[in-house]
């Protein structure tokens, strides 16, 4: 079979995501075991981690493979990203040679790097993951670009299904929240992705300046059309939450404003109360709509504490998921029985 990159959810066969999503139900209900022998998985984390890292590790571990971590600038080089450079600079290791040396060494290599620039038209082209790819030879694994988080976006998929069994037509709301710094897109965009493959009626519910990207945008309504569902962006909070049966809050900054704080700040200004409450979730479908974060999150900033820790929240089930989808995709790109 050809390499395959896992770089976003919407470039995979909509039948494919649904068999690994197939595989991480079977995977969590005990059914799967080894898979991953002498398979090393090579991983490079440009920004921080909790879940991403610890999920990434344990998966491997667990089905008998080995996964390495490097952290460019802290013990491993610091790391160029952009081609044609003079690197006279403070970076030492090209990923040009880093991505054809792990290579060498790893069945896969997965990356984190989050958007740092202060140009979304530049950002918006996600070159660093795409270079990795480009100059990799083994399958290449997204952990969040400045674009997508597709291991994300396919654990949101799994606890969708999981709670709401038929998920077709079914409410899913994308909620821009407040939080005190301008956050990347990836998150939300491959959330809502997430619920759009699903077939779902996606509302992003978010202040009028701080619309997703339009590629996303095109990326949700043409999946979620072709799955069944439908899309639409709105500033109306209240009428998104009322019989809605999932409420995702993620904050992002104002792509309008992208790499200029104060003038995003200013936007932000006055915003704080979209926040998720208890009073809204009561507002969900017959009351019992459910919570969705990919965390971390700032408690009482984007979402009360009493609703994360209350029976409507699914974080902690969001989270655990992301180790089941990527025993799944590990398996599916270098399993040992392919
Ligand atoms: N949700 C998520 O990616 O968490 P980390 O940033 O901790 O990896």
């Amino acid at each position: 079979m050809s390499r395959r990159d896992w770089l976003a959810m919407e470039e995979w066969l909509p039948d494919d995501v649904d068999s690994l999503l197939d595989l991480a139900a079977s995977i969590k209900r005990g059914e799967v075991d080894g898979g991953l022998e002498k398979r090393v998985l090579a991983m490079v984390f440009m920004d921080p981690s909790l879940r991403t890292r610890a999920s990434m590790e344990t998966a491997m571990f667990l089905h008998g493979g080995h996964a390495l971590c490097l952290e460019p600038g802290k013990g491993s080089w610091a790391m160029e990203t952009e081609l044609d450079v003079v690197m006279d600079g403070t970076t030492v290791e090209h990923i040009i040679e880093a991505a054809r040396v792990l290579s060498r060494y790893a069945d896969a290599l997965a990356v984190r790097s989050f958007p740092k620039g202060t140009d979304w038209a530049v950002e918006r082209e996600d070159r660093t993951i795409r270079h990795f790819a480009e100059f990799a030879t083994v399958p290449v694994i997204n952990l969040e670009s400045s674009r997508r988080h597709p291991c994300q976006g396919l654990a949101d998929a799994m606890t969708l299904r999981e709670r709401l069994g038929e998920t077709a037509g079914k409410r899913f709301v994308l909620q821009w929240a407040w939080h005190p710094k301008a956050l990347p897109t990836a998150v939300p965009a491959s959330a809502a992705i997430a619920a759009a493959h699903l077939g779902m009626e996606v509302v992003i519910a978010r202040p009028q300046g701080y619309d997703l990207d339009p590629d996303d945008y095109t990326a949700v309504e043409a999946l979620a059309t072709a799955r069944g569902g439908s899309m639409r962006v709105t500033d109306d909070l209240e009428g998104a939450i009322e019989g809605a049966h999932a409420v995702y809050p993620k904050s992002w900054g104002a792509l309008g404003h992208f790499g200029q704080p104060e003038a995003e700040r200013a936007l932000r200004e006055g915003k704080r109360d979209w926040r998720l409450t208890e009073e809204r979730m009561a507002t969900t479908a017959d009351g019992k709509g459910f919570a969705m974060h990919c965390l971390p999150v700032r408690r009482n900033v984007e979402i009360d504490g009493a609703v994360l820790d209350g029976p409507q929240s699914a974080v902690i089930d969001q989270a655990e998921n992301r180790l089941h989808v990527q025993r799944a995709l590990l398996l599916e790109l270098i399993g040992t029985s392919g």
